[in-house]
């Protein structure tokens, strides 16, 4: 399923700009932006977060840092993705039809429809930042929640829940209601999903990742997912989305689970291929073959969550985990980090433009080093003060170089 012609999403979304760039602290002067450059292309979008959509000042971000975030935001980027306000840890705290909490991720569509930007919705189903509720069984013992090797039960809690389970049934009735309820009330608005988020195991042989999904309901829990977010939104692009894809061992595991998916007939519409970097890797060759091996599946390419790290802790690792980040973000930056960003860059973006028939979408995770989970790590085109830096010169170029050819 293709998306709009981004030439079309662009003319809309152009007029915006124009209007934006005369208040805009954030364009050097004769560049055209990044959704101008690619417009012919592919959307080019971000990840935000709720200082962002909310538009006040906090003792992170100060009113004057945020407003220029916001117009950088608004000048640059044709996409957004909720960064983190419809995870489920946010969006359903607990069990039952008064159990979610929708202010921050009404806020992010308020802010996107406002601003003419195609809305993902991120994420529906997933291991990570999963309420424990979710898989407990309908009566357990109080005392389960606290069970050995869990942490206390709250919003950001236990990743592995070891009280009395749910059943299959249970489960899968809890994980409807959750897709039918979020995607129902943005059905519309949201144009794709990350339906299912990360299931593909890291390393062995083992496709599928050992998790609470799997072991409860089963293999088939991927499948249902996407089942239940089609019969919700029947118009909304869904895909499977996850990070270390430019490893050719997870990523033959990927062709093998979206080929099962495939033969099923189930619903999966797009690759999501996260694109979490580092320096040291990131190259043209690396990408290209990546993109040509997905691209064979048929199915559009969304470079979901980009960014390339440049400090020395980072430079072997690829995973995406929340908890890795502090080992993978310190020890310094890499000697010559703003040449090697560049090269770095300069090199996938030529992939994506080679790839341009399958690649719909690149989205960056955070629009600038300041609002970056690996802020340490420098990995954004934009530096904390939202200043372009010369990788965001050499994409530009790239983009220009292409569309006159
Ligand atoms: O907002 C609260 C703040 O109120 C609180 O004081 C503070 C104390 O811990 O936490 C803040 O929330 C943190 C949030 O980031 C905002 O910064 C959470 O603890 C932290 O867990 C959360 O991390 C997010 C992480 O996913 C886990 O959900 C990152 O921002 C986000 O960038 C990251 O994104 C993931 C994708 O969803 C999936 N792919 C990998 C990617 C990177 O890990």
């Amino acid at each position: 399923m293709r998306l709009p012609n981004p030439r079309r999403v662009s003319t809309i979304a152009l007029l915006g700009a124009a209007t934006i760039a005369l208040c805009a602290p954030v364009r050097s002067a004769d560049s055209p932006s990044l959704k101008e450059a690619f417009q012919g292309s592919f959307l080019v979008g971000t990840a935000i977060n709720r200082g962002i959509t909310a538009g006040t000042g906090s003792r992170w971000r100060s009113q004057e840092q945020l407003d220029a975030d916001i117009a950088l935001v608004v000048a640059q980027f044709n996409q957004l993705t909720a960064e983190n306000e419809m995870k489920w840890e946010r969006i359903h705290l607990r069990e039952g039809a008064d159990g979610y909490e929708f202010e921050a991720a009404d806020a992010f569509v308020e802010f996107g429809v406002a601003h003419d930007m195609y809305l993902v919705g991120h994420t529906l189903v997933w291991h990570s930042q999963t309420p424990n509720w979710v898989f407990a069984g309908s009566n357990p013992p109080p005392e389960a929640e606290n069970a050995a090797g869990n942490l206390p039960p709250g919003r950001f809690g236990p990743r592995t829940y070891s009280g009395p389970r749910a059943s299959r049934e249970e489960l899968l009735q809890r994980m409807r209601d959750h897709i039918f309820t979020v995607v129902g009330r943005y059905k519309g608005k949201i144009k794709a999903w990350d339906v299912v988020n990360e299931a593909i195991a890291d390393s062995g042989t083992e496709v599928l990742r050992d998790s609470l999904w799997l072991q409860i309901i089963g293999p088939d829990f991927i499948a249902k997912a996407f089942e239940y977010a089609h019969e919700a939104d029947p118009d909304a692009v869904l895909r499977y989305n996850d990070y270390g894809l430019e490893n050719p061992a997870k990523r033959r595991k990927l062709i093998t689970l979206i080929k099962s998916l495939q033969e099923q007939g189930v619903p999966v519409m797009a690759i999501g291929t996260q694109a979490h970097l580092n320096v040291s890797s990131a190259s043209f060759e690396n990408m290209d073959q990546a993109l040509t091996e997905m691209a064979s599946l048929g199915l559009p390419i969304h470079v979901t969550e980009l960014d390339i790290n440049s400090a020395e802790g980072g430079q072997r690792n690829t995973r995406a985990g929340i908890a890795e980040n502090a080992s993978a973000t310190e020890g310094g930056l890499v000697d010559e980090a703003a040449r090697r960003l560049t090269e770095a860059y300069e090199g996938i973006f030529r992939a994506f433009l080679k790839h341009r028939a399958s690649v719909e979408m690149v989205t960056f995770w955070g629009p600038n080093d300041a609002n970056s989970w690996r802020r340490r790590g420098t990995p954004l085109l934009f530096d904390v003060n939202g200043q372009p830096k010369p990788a965001f010169d050499a994409v530009i170029r790239l983009a220009t170089e292409a569309g006159s050819k």
